[in-house]
């Protein structure tokens, strides 16, 4: 593996590597992407190899233009126009029907296509100069957290890529968006970056489903398997405000172990109950972008660090604060 910087002259090296089959670690304004071209299917089989993912779980297509849509998608449905227009480039993946040569091990063999515009500056590029479209699934092994710094990926990934562009760390730091079009209604696959107030905004009604009952039955999107993001530590999911509460409420005693709020008002609150040896806020000032931030990046300290337990709370509900309930939730030991 090489590692990238981002100056012109590195990112012409990776679009030409992405449009010779080989594997481009790309930094986007989620997470880092494990990217192929997304017209070469040995290509892709590696990203499915490199990652451990299993082949029915599809990846997101790339593109750094919105002229570039009809190259995958075979049609744009009205609320998806709007949406791309308003939205994109940005943390949204919309689910459209696919173009038929659109290899099917990048959908999975379905018959509809993720497609997201990244508003990464050195993703677009990378993009454009490869002059293809670009399949990337998140830059991590299966199942473990997501990459948001190319650190991350080079302790996990670092010996079946080809190249690791480094653009710093990911500022929103949680994956997109999933929204699928295909049906009357929008619906939510996977809260992410965009806020689904922000959707909302834009074309009204988006079915929100409630969280599929782990794992049975078929599901909407292949890859929403409750258990996954999840760090080697135990972690424990507990509600907004329940932590530090005292008789009756949940004071864990005892272990060793690493209590994660969302602000400081609760750091200090959970900090005074005494039952833990760290307590750590995602945002200082209750900013949930900063939160969604450092979600990730603090997971993966953690698990550095050889935490064994970790007692974290879930966030207030809203905005970005959904997407991080969700990665909180699937990071939990159930
Ligand atoms: O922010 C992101 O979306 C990052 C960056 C690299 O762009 N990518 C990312 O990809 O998170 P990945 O592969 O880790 O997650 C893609 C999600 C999976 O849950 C997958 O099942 C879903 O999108 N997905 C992909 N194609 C789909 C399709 N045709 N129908 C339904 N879900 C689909
Ligand atoms: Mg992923």
């Amino acid at each position: 593996m090489l590692m990238l910087d981002s100056t012109e002259a590195s990112l012409r090296i990776a679009g030409e590597a992405i449009a010779a089959g080989r594997l481009v670690v790309i930094p986007t304004e989620t997470v880092y992407g494990l990217g192929a071209d997304a017209f070469n299917p040995e290509a892709v089989a590696r990203v499915f190899e490199a990652k451990a993912r299993p082949s029915f779980d599809p990846l997101i297509v790339h593109v750094a233009a919105l002229g570039d849509i009809d190259r995958v998608a075979s049609s744009l449905p009205a609320k998806a126009r709007l949406l791309a227009e308003a939205l994109w480039p940005g943390p949204l993946t919309m689910i459209l029907p696919k173009r038929e040569d659109v290899p099917g091990i990048v959908t999975s063999g379905l018959d509809t296509v993720a497609v997201r515009f990244p508003l990464h500056p050195v993703a677009r590029k990378i993009i454009e100069l490869s002059g293809t479209v670009v399949a990337a699934p998140s830059a991590n092994p299966f199942g473990y957290i997501s990459p948001t710094t190319a650190g991350h990926v080079a302790r996990t990934l670092g010996d079946r890529v080809d190249f690791i562009v480094d653009g710093g760390p990911c500022p929103v730091g949680v994956e997109s968006t999933v929204l699928d079009m295909c049906g009357d209604i929008p619906t939510l696959l996977r809260p992410g970056g965009m806020p689904l107030e922000r959707i909302r905004e834009v074309i009204g009604e988006v079915c929100v489903p409630v969280r599929h009952a782990a794992a049975a039955g078929p599901q909407a999107s292949p890859g929403q398997l409750s258990s996954h993001y999840a760090p080697h530590a135990r972690l424990v999911l507990h509600e907004f405000g329940s932590l530090g509460r005292g008789p009756g409420g949940f004071s864990i005693p005892g272990e060793a172990a690493v209590a994660i709020v969302f602000d400081a008002e609760r750091a200090g609150f959970v900090e005074a109950a005494g039952a833990f040896s760290r307590v750590i806020a995602l945002s200082t000032s209750g900013d949930m972008r900063e939160a969604a931030s450092r979600l990730f990046a603090l997971l993966h300290e953690l698990d550095q660090s050889g935490t064994a337990s970790i007692h974290a709370e879930r966030v207030p509900d809203e905005g970005l604060g959904r997407a991080i309930n969700d990665r909180l939730y699937r990071a939990s030991w159930k």
